[in-house]
């Protein structure tokens, strides 16, 4: 089981063991909250909290409206493992800070991941408050979190990264709850500054209908630890230059808990789902 946690290290063995002893079970699925959607994590029963700061070789995020809290527990009938808190790439300048966290779900036996994130929107219909079912994604980073790794696992296939079956599965529920989802590709900028109007020209000109400077790494790795995927995002703003407006990270944070409800029915429900199967 152990050597299906990479890095293997003293200390990836370390985070693995206190986990395991202090939840004494094993997980399906993996869910890792975007910016200001800590709320998600309400909906977890049983709830064990483990610091970022206990765990061994983890990246500690500074960032505000991210905690750092790996939360295990049950939702909708699950065993399921929560990073509330990730760290970004521009936090280290290194894509791949968020393999160890992603590996130690898949240690733990996680098949499935659920990614949440705030994004800002190309489309004025798809507003503050929106969902957006993320179903492809331009890597604009320059960056990759399998850059270094030596094997030739690395050269990860991603015709299809998000699944289709987890996707229909929200199309699914979203229906169920009258919520509308909207579909769209996410583009990754590197961040931590905003994107510039003319930026975000280009991202409508190569196909994107959202941007933000998460998930595409750790979609990237779960599928380097053949784990399905899917990702959700929540649109916190229009992007750069579609409003007259600066962007700031208060407004996402100040509007990602707006669109936190329908992600919250939306992941409830697939999950809910998964737990028939
Ligand atoms: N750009 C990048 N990241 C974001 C945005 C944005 O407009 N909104 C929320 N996260």
């Amino acid at each position: 089981m152990s050597g299906t946690f990479d890095l293997a290290s003293t200390e990836a063995e370390d985070a693995l063991r206190l986990v395991r002893q202090t939840t004494g079970r094993r997980f399906s699925t993996g869910l890792v909250l975007g910016s200001g959607l800590g709320a998600l994590a309400d909906m977890v029963e049983n709830r064990i909290e483990i610091p970022f700061t206990d765990l061994p070789g983890f990246p500690a995020s500074g960032v505000s409206g991210h905690a750092g809290t790996l939360i295990a527990g049950d939702l909708s009938g699950l065993p399921v493992v929560l990073y509330s808190g990730r760290s970004h790439f521009y936090e280290q300048e290194d894509a791949s800070v968020m393999r160890r966290p992603i590996a130690l779900m898949k240690a733990l036996g996680c098949e499935t991941l659920v990614l949440t994130n705030s994004a800002g929107s190309l489309h004025p219909e798809m507003g503050p408050g929106s969902a957006m079912l993320i179903t492809d994604h331009i890597n604009f980073s320059g960056s990759n979190p399998l850059f270094r790794e030596p094997t030739d696992r690395r050269f990860v296939g991603l015709t299809e990264a998000y699944d289709k079956n987890l996707r229909d599965l929200f199309d699914e529920i979203a229906k169920r709850e009258a919520i509308t989802l909207h579909h769209g590709v996410y583009m990754w900028f590197s961040g931590p500054s905003f994107e510039t109007p003319a930026e975000i020209n280009m991202a409508r000109i190569v196909g994107a209908d959202a941007v933000g400077m998460s998930t595409v790494p750790e979609a990237i790795l779960a599928r380097f630890f053949d784990m399905r995927v899917v990702a959700v995002s929540a649109i916190t703003n229009l992007a750069a230059g579609m409003t007259g407006q600066e962007l700031s990270h208060d407004e996402t944070k100040e509007n990602a808990p707006k669109a936190a409800d329908k992600l919250k029915k939306l992941i409830a429900g697939v999950l809910e789902e998964l737990a028939k199967t």
